[in-house]
């Protein structure tokens, strides 16, 4: 069946193939900006950020038919995006640039948004969405797994506090994409955004007889030792979440979907 998005131009994959100019002039763009940009890596962290409206001003695959087949099927909506944006490379140029190819052998490189502007999302109010505060996470892939949930219930941003970067590769890989269509900063302690600061921790009152606010700041504590002394200092509300005697903690990233549901079903603002 013909795809109504295909223009003439993704159509005609073998014209769309780099020539040994166009080669290098990619791998030396993307050499350029690799130091700036933040690294998506596989199909769908790229289909994510373009959704979301990153700014990819290099993509890589070594298959542009297939690349652009699976936009096909899977994404539609950014298929033609994206074959504005691909250029097929041989393997071993796509090997010079992403050491470890992703499966579906295509990467690209997108603008980190401004920390002016992600600052200014989580300072905005009145806020209709949730912020989650990660106090000193630790674990690279938690912290993915946190900016996706964020991202997929609507959250108006993900705060860390402490030395993990969420804008590390690992973190973007595990966050599919995601960044870009939540806020996603680190911050200290005093710098967190305003709002009712509701802490989790298995010691807190029972998080189903509370109905968490559009505006609360939702903190969850490191993987190894819980929520800092400093954060247990500003909290407003320690909240538990279900859980038998004998099972001490749920995973972080686990924690954090957990609360996100509970806030996306218990009655207010706007829900995904
Ligand atoms: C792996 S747990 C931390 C376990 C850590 N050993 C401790 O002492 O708390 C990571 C975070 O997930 C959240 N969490 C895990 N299980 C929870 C529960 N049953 N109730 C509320 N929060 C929980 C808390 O925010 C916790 O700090």
């Amino acid at each position: 069946m013909t795809d109504p998005t295909a223009d003439t131009a993704d159509n005609a994959d073998s014209a769309d193939t780099a020539d040994n100019a166009d080669t290098a002039d990619t791998v030396a763009a993307w050499r350029r900006l690799a130091g700036t940009c933040v690294l998506l890596d596989g199909f769908h962290a790229l289909k994510h950020a373009v959704r979301f409206g990153a700014e990819v001003p290099v993509a890589v695959t070594t298959d542009r038919r297939a690349a652009l087949a699976l936009a096909g099927e899977l994404a539609p909506d950014v298929r033609k995006t994206l074959a504005g944006l691909l250029t097929e490379v041989p393997e071993q140029a796509y090997r010079s640039v992403v050491p470890r190819p992703h499966p579906t052998a295509v990467a690209a490189l997108a603008v980190r948004p401004s920390r002016v502007a992600g600052l200014a999302t989580l300072a905005h109010v009145p806020r209709t969405a949730p912020v989650v505060v990660l106090d000193h996470p630790r674990n690279l892939g938690n912290a993915g797994a946190v900016i996706r949930l964020a991202a997929g219930f609507g959250a108006t941003g993900v705060v860390t506090i402490g030395p993990l970067d969420p804008w590390h590769p690992t973190v973007v890989r595990g966050g599919a994409g995601l960044h870009f269509a939540t806020a996603v900063e680190r911050l200290t302690a005093d710098e967190l955004p305003a709002g009712p600061l509701f802490a989790l921790d298995p010691e807190g009152d029972d998080i189903r007889g509370v109905k968490l606010p559009d505006d609360a700041v939702l903190a969850f504590g490191s993987e190894r030792s819980g929520l800092s002394a400093e954060l247990r200092a500003r909290t407003d509300h320690l909240l538990s979440l279900p859980m038998r005697p004998q099972v001490s903690s749920y995973n972080l990233a686990t924690s954090v979907a957990m609360t996100l549901y509970h806030w996306s079903a218990t009655g207010y603002g706007s829900r995904p």
